[in-house]
């Protein structure tokens, strides 16, 4: 599938799953809430990075469990809001993902998606649906923007669990995945739909290839992980309110 690339400045918007995960990056960002639609339980927060508007959305709290709505239904339905009422030129997936120590990974670091994001945990056994159930999104390009922010491109994969099924690594390996996430497709798709260029960041929590369970080590390090994804995203925001690539 080709690339895509996108023209800088306008509105950018950051979707995001935790406020865990956002608070560091509204805080760097001196973001200020702004409304969201009537109903919704998302939170958005705005500013400004140089000649772009930056919009922080994240999905919001489940109102049955009220723990932060993580995975690809919250976060469908705050794309499509973002989208509808904001008209981002760009959206980005930003938050915390799954890695693997034997293919690089380790805790705090930050991947760029590229060139895609898939689906790992849609199997769907039949011509043409099974192409569609795995997604294989394309992302926007922006120059040298991986290395300029000190990030590592990879293919990032999404599903609903923080585990790795039997199943899941199958697809996973086969891809040769870099991150693993319960977003990042998801918002892909929506983009998609809408015709809105996507990109996604994702720092690593926790491994799946060692003895530590992902919850542990997903509690342990969201902090810390996301204080550096923080100090990347800000970087990348900057590089895209300045760089105008393919335009
Ligand atoms: N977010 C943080 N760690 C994750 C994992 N291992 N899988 C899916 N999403 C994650």
């Amino acid at each position: 599938m080709s690339e895509r690339t996108i023209v800088s400045g306008r509105t950018i918007a950051v979707v995001m799953a935790m406020p865990d995960e956002a608070d560091p990056v509204i805080a760097a960002l001196g973001a200020e809430p702004i409304p969201v639609p009537t109903g919704r339980p998302h939170r958005w927060w705005a500013t400004q990075v140089e000649s772009a508007r930056v919009v922080i959305a994240v999905n919001g709290d489940d109102r049955r469990f009220g723990i932060p709505a993580v995975g690809p239904e919250p976060a469908v339905l705050n794309t499509a809001a973002v989208i509808d009422h904001l008209h981002p030129d760009l959206v980005i997936s930003a938050g915390t993902a799954g890695g693997w120590a034997s293919r690089g990974g380790s805790i705090g670091k930050v991947y760029l998606a590229h060139p895609h994001v898939i689906r790992h945990d849609r199997r769907i056994d039949i011509p043409v649906f099974d192409e569609f159930g795995l997604g294989s999104f394309p992302v926007a390009t922006a120059g040298e923007l991986a290395a300029a922010i000190g990030a590592e491109p990879g293919v990032v994969t999404t599903g609903g669990s923080l585990d790795e099924s039997p199943h899941d690594r199958r697809i996973i390996e086969a891809a040769g995945a870099v991150a693993k996430d319960m977003e990042a497709a998801a918002v892909a798709h929506t983009c998609e739909i809408l015709g809105v260029p996507f990109m996604a960041l994702k720092v690593i929590t926790d491994l799946h290839d060692v003895p530590a369970t992902n919850a542990e080590q997903f509690t342990a390090n969201l902090a810390t992980a996301s204080a550096r994804l923080a100090g990347h995203l800000v970087a990348m925001l900057r590089y895209l309110a300045h760089h105008n690539p393919g335009a």
